[in-house]
C-alpha cells in the first residue's frame, strides 16, 4: 500500500472523526461514538506550536484521500516541562497491523529527538492492548507505572499503563 505521512491540515478533521468514533479505534482512545466533526476541526485550528501532528492518507482507485492514521506530540507547557511531551496515536481500523503505527511513531520521535531534543516522551495505555504496548517498547518506551481504574471502558472501569521513553544524548 502506498501512503503518505504528512502534517495535519484542516481538510483531515472529518477522517480524524471518523477514526475517533470508530470501532475497533474509539475503544482504546478515550473517543466515545457521539463526538463531532467539530472537535476535530477545533483540535486542529487550535493547535499552538508545541503541538506536532502527522497524519498518514493514501489515495484510493477514485481519487479519494482517506486519512489511514494520525500520531501527536503535546510539549508539556509548563516551563519547568519543557523536555518532555506526550504521544498519542491510532489507526484507521482497515489498516491495523500494517506498519503505519510504526511509521507515525517513527516520523513523531524524529522530531522529538532530533528537533526538540526532548529528554522524556510519556503515554497512557490500557494495560491489556497489547499491539499497542508491543509498538511502544519497539520505541524504546519502558512501564513505569500503572494507573489504576484510569479510564472508562464499556461498562468498566480500566487500569492504564504508564510508559516513558527517556533520551539522554
Ligand atoms: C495500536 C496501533 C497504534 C498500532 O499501530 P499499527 O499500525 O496497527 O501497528 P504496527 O503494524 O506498526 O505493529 C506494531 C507492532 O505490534 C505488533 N503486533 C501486531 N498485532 C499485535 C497483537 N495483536 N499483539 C501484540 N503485538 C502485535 C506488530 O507485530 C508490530 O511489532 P513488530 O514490529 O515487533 O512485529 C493501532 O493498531 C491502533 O490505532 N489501534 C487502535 C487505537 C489504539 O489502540 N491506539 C493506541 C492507544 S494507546
Amino acid at each position: 500500500m502506498n501512503y503518505e505521512i504528512r502534517s495535519i491540515q484542516l481538510k483531515d478533521a472529518s477522517g480524524i472523526n471518523a477514526m475517533r468514533r470508530m470501532p475497533g479505534v474509539f475503544e482504546n482512545i478515550l473517543g466515545i461514538p457521539s463526538e463531532r466533526l467539530k472537535r476535530s476541526e477545533d483540535f486542529i485550528q487550535n493547535m499552538g506550536p508545541n503541538s506536532h501532528q502527522f497524519v498518514a492518507v493514501t489515495t484510493l482507485d477514485d481519487g479519494n484521500e482517506v486519512v489511514i492514521g494520525t500520531a501527536g506530540l503535546s510539549v508539556y507547557e509548563n516551563p519547568r516541562l519543557r523536555h518532555s511531551g506526550s504521544i498519542g496515536i491510532m489507526i484507521h481500523k482497515d489498516y491495523q497491523g500494517m506498519r503505519v503505527g510504526t511509521a507515525l511513531m517513527e516520523a513523531l520521535l524524529d522530531i522529538a529527538d532530533n528537533w526538540l531534543m526532548l529528554v522524556r516522551v510519556d503515554l497512557t495505555v490500557f494495560v491489556d492492548n497489547e499491539r499497542a504496548i508491543q509498538l511502544y517498547k519497539n520505541m524504546g518506551f519502558e512501564q513505569e507505572g500503572v494507573k489504576k481504574m484510569g479510564s472508562i471502558r464499556n461498562g468498566e472501569y480500566v487500569d492504564e499503563l504508564i510508559m516513558s521513553r527517556i533520551r539522554l544524548k
